[in-house]
């Protein structure tokens, strides 16, 4: 194997880089990457020496290179979630898996899912003060929640009201406890991973019952949900998935399908509010039937504020070269979603907030990247985008959303995601439109019977 080289970086002592990547991540990305240029290496406890990438070349590189070589690091969100979930599992397993659940997130079935985001967009909605400033991080987590677990089990009913209460207490939980060690020893029921456990036994007991009502049900056959999919999935062998794939799976779909998205919309309100001739035109465009420059608004808010600021790798093979570098086995490697985000050769005034840079072009998939990249792509991306479409059409059609001059929100970290340090404030009112125009909440469909 050639001599490993690894790009430079700070000399100081490891629980120094902890603190400041602890108390100011994303001003220590930015002022390394000035210093040291797109890749440098830094000495952080839990991780030790890890090399953080940002240059697109690298970052394609590596995205591209196989599972065998380069895989996901083992990370406590796979002990948070299950050993079966996406983030514990690697190779064929994690393979077969892709190839079973890929599909309820594509094409026909995602168009399925629209009406649903559609009605919960509008039932939350329904609820919101006029005039008044709100937070609307805590709306946007209620739609994408219920959006999700909706499309996850198809039909409303007592255990989904039960999960919707768990999931935000275990995802709140389990997104602080992701980058801290795991205690040797067994500190007890009270103890954060003590809780993590207890909810786990909570949320078990809750999916065995919905796993069997659906195994009970005759139509399980007609069934478009996420559920019903995956229990009647074959593997290529012919068996199906197991009991525990199926809870790991679930709450893994459940657990990463609804923070991220909601944060973004949180960010989306955040933005439109400080730029009022787009948030007119964005208007205009719904009113006329349009989507570009919503679709446009949404990538360029996933590049300003990526929720999700680096995804890492970890070395499986005896070694790996990567553009000017040699890493050993066992080096973890971060790409800065982040720092690539801002790089103004890619993106030039990457600090500004334009969607018209994604007017007519499509993202270069390995630029922007807030969905990471190669065959650990985020699997609900288009059901993501879909919904951040789909919320974001409801909300502009039914309110006029005040602008405001007040400075951006600070980014703040919830563990997993950034989200906006206010919660992304909004003032709004509500748009008088015709009455045959109005959407249904009751029935959830547009009154004008067109695809919502
Ligand atoms: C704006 C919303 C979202 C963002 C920003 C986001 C971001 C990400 C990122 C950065 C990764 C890691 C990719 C990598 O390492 O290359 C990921 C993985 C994943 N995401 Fe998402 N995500 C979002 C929404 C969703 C939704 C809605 C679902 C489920 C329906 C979901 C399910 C997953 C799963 C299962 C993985 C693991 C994939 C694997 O390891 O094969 N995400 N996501």
């Amino acid at each position: 194997m050639n001599a490993v080289t690894l790009p430079d970086g700070p000399s100081l002592p490891r629980f120094v880089q902890g603190s400041m990547a602890l108390a100011a991540p994303l001003w220590m990305m930015r002022r390394l990457r000035e210093r040291y240029g797109p890749a440098f290496t830094i000495n952080v406890p839990v991780f030790g020496k890890a090399v953080v990438i940002s240059d697109p070349a690298e970052v394609k590189q590596l995205f591209m290179t196989s599972p065998e070589i380069a895989d996901i690091l083992d990370v406590n969100l796979g002990r948070v979630l299950g050993p079966h979930s996406f983030f514990a599992i690697s190779g064929e397993a994690h393979r077969k898996q892709r190839k079973l659940l890929v599909p309820p997130f594509h094409g026909r079935r995602l168009r399925g899912y629209e009406a649903i985001v559609e009605q919960e967009a509008a039932r939350e909605m329904a609820t919101w003060p006029e005039d008044r400033e709100f937070a609307t991080l805590g709306p946007m987590m209620r739609i994408t929640l219920n959006a999700i677990l909706r499309a996850v089990f198809g039909a409303d009913g007592a255990e989904l009201a039960e999960l919707r209460d768990l999931l935000p207490a275990m995802v709140k939980l389990g997104s602080r406890l992701v980058a801290l060690p795991i205690p040797r020893t067994d500190l007890g029921r009270w103890s954060p991973w003590g809780r993590v456990h207890a909810y786990r036994r909570e949320y078990d007991a809750i999916i065995d019952r919905l796993i069997a009502a659906a195994r009970r049900d005759p139509r399980l056959a007609e069934r478009d949900d996420v559920l019903a999919l995956m229990l009647q999935s074959r593997y290529a062998d012919g068996t199906g998935m197991s009991r525990d794939e199926v809870a790991d799976q679930l709450l893994t779909l459940l657990t990463a399908g609804h923070e991220t998205t909601a944060t973004t919309l949180a960010w989306t309100i955040e933005r439109l509010r400080r730029h009022p001739a787009l948030l007119r035109r964005l208007t205009d465009e719904v009113d006329a039937g349009g989507s570009q420059l919503r679709e446009a608004t949404i990538l360029e808010v996933q590049r300003v504020r990526p929720v999700i600021d680096g995804t890492a790798r970890q070395v499986r093979a005896p070694g790996l070269r990567l553009g000017r570098w040699m890493f050993p086995e066992g080096q973890v490697v971060v790409v800065s979603i982040y720092l690539l985000h801002r790089d103004e050769a890619l993106f030039p005034d990457a600090a500004s907030f334009d969607p018209e840079r994604f007017a007519d072009v499509r993202p270069d998939a390995y630029q922007w990247i807030p969905f990471g990249g190669g065959v650990r792509r985020c699997i609900g991306a288009a059901f993501a985008h879909m919904e951040m479409n789909v919320v974001l059409r409801t909300m502009l059609r039914d309110f006029t959303v005040e602008p405001t001059n007040e400075r951006g929100e600070r980014w703040h970290s919830r563990g997993v995601a950034y989200c906006p340090a206010k919660g992304g404030r909004a003032v709004v009112r509500r748009r008088s439109r015709p009455a045959g125009d109005r959407v249904s909440t009751a029935a959830g469909r547009s009154a004008d019977g067109q695809e919502p």
